[in-house]
This record gives structure tokens, sequence and C-alpha cells, in this order.
């Protein structure tokens, strides 16, 4: 698949979001270094914090199928702005999917690029409770 049709398949994933509550639809596809296809969707239901997000429903649905190497994931929503993942997804993306690359999708295709390591600088990880394992 080429670039432009990840990002056609990211804004068409935004269709089967489940975003009763908010109205804001966002779709992902997440890329895996063999170029596997994962895609995901936000859905809400009607106790609000149990939502989950379009990039967190892509990471976990590939982590499910035994993937474990991540390239690209790909984020379309709604707005006219193009929209950065929330800070849980970070998180998420981070420890499961690495240091990938993020592309950030408006709802007329525009994107721009950046680095998870870019987005979440400074981040906490494994790596902080392995050292400290003689500790626990
Ligand atoms: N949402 C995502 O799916 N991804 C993000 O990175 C930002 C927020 C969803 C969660 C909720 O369903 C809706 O967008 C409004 O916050």
């Amino acid at each position: 698949m080429t670039f432009d049709e990840l990002i056609q398949t990211a804004l068409k994933q935004r269709e089967s979001a489940r975003a009763d509550f908010s109205n804001f639809r966002v779709g992902a596809v997440l890329l895996t270094i063999e170029d596997r296809l994962f895609t995901g969707c936000n859905i809400e239901i009607s106790s609000f914090g149990l939502t989950i997000c379009a990039e967190r429903v892509a990471v976990f649905k590939a982590i499910s199928e035994g993937l474990r190497d991540f390239k690209t994931i790909f984020i379309a929503s709604d707005s006219t702005k193009i929209t950065p993942p929330c800070g849980a997804c970070r998180q998420v993306l981070w420890e499961l999917a690495g240091d990938i690359e993020v592309i950030m999708i408006n709802c007329h295709a525009s994107y721009q690029k950046a680095k998870m390591s870019d987005l979440l600088p400074h981040s906490f990880d494994r790596s902080f409770l392995i050292k400290n394992k003689e500790n626990i």
C-alpha cells in the first residue's frame, strides 16, 4: 500500500468509530516492520471513562495477534486541525511500539510527521523498573 493509500485507510477507518458522545471520530492504521496493517477506531460507551482511543485499539489488536515490531502509525481525525495522539496513547505506543513514526492527519488528508520520542520526551518505561528490581 502506498503512503497516500495508508492515509486514506486511516481516514476511512473513522467510519467504524463509535463516537456517539463526542461525535469526534478517529481512525488509526498501525504498520508492522513487515508491512502488516492493523486498524483501529475510537470506541465510546455511556460510562465515558471506559472510552478507548483508536491508537490503542490498533496496537492492542496487533499485540494480541503476536506482532511485536512496528514502524509507523497513521492517525486521522474529524478535525480540520492535525490531531496528535493523547497522552495515554503516547505512553502505550512508546512502551509497546517504541520510537515509531507518527503520521497525524486531519479531515482533509493534510498531515504532519513526528517520532514518538519527540512526542513523549523524558518518558517513563520499563527500564526504570528493571534498574530498581532489587528494591521491589
Ligand atoms: N481520541 C482518540 O481516539 N485518539 C486520540 O489520540 C485523541 C482522542 C478519541 C477519544 C474519544 O473517543 C474522542 O476522541 C474525543 O476525545
